[in-house]
């Protein structure tokens, strides 16, 4: 698929290289598209702004800090009419210490409601980067979790987090994001607050 990536960090880099690994086409928008610290991503990307990114590609993906999410929905809100939009936000406390929105209302239903003619659909979001890069962990897939209001979306986004290598799981509609953001506050506050580190993930256990 033709993937576009707003925000080439820590998350969009990893996605987008492991995608690219998969056979999808990568664009990353940014805000400076000749600036040198893109160029390591041209290998497999093609580095763009956001808007001309987000128009060239089925799927955009926001991988941007939260606080900077809806300036950039805005560059490109009406390009991506009926397109999907996968929300890997995390309304954060700047410090880390907790979510900006809850639990009446989330993250994803806000980036809905700023870009009201998207498919948008949760994911990506409750996991560290590193576990994108490398989701099975002593031959375990980690969980990834997907939520969005419509089906179709939200089964294209799961086959992609299957490629990135997750086991991942439909959770409904993106109310789900309610509880998908303050899961990915428990996984930053193991990490960081309780001494795990980065280097665990949460899997699901089937009894058969
Ligand atoms: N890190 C994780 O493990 C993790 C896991 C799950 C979810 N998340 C969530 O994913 C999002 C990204 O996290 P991250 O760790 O990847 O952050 P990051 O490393 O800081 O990367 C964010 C990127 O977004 C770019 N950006 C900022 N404003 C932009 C705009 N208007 N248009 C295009 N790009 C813009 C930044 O570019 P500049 O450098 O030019 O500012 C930066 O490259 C956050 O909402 C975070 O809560 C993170």
């Amino acid at each position: 698929m033709n993937i576009a990536i707003i925000g080439a960090g820590n998350v969009g880099a990893t996605i987008g290289r492991r995608w690219r690994e998969t056979g999808h086409s990568i664009r990353y928008g940014v805000r400076d598209p000749s600036a040198e610290k893109h160029q390591g991503l041209t290998d497999h990307a093609k580095i763009m702004r956001n808007r001309e990114a987000a128009e060239e590609s089925d799927i955009v993906v926001l991988a941007t800090p939260w606080p900077a999410t809806e300036a950039a929905i805005s560059e490109f809100r009406d390009a991506i009419d009926g397109k999907i939009l996968v929300d890997c936000t995390n309304p954060l406390e700047p410090d880390l210490s907790g979510l900006t929105i809850g639990h009446n209302d989330s993250g994803g239903e806000q980036v809905a409601r700023w870009a009201p003619s998207a498919r948008v659909v949760k994911a990506l979001n409750t996991t560290g980067s590193n576990n994108m890069d490398d989701p099975e962990i002593d031959g375990v897939r980690t969980v990834m979790f997907v939520a969005g209001d419509d089906p179709e979306a939200r089964k294209i986004v799961s086959g992609l987090t299957n490629d990135l290598g997750f086991d991942t799981i439909e959770v409904g509609e993106l109310a789900s994001a309610r509880m998908l953001e303050p899961l990915a506050m428990l996984w930053i506050s193991m990490a960081f607050r309780f001494g795990l580190g980065r280097e665990f993930g949460l899997a699901l256990l089937r009894r058969t």
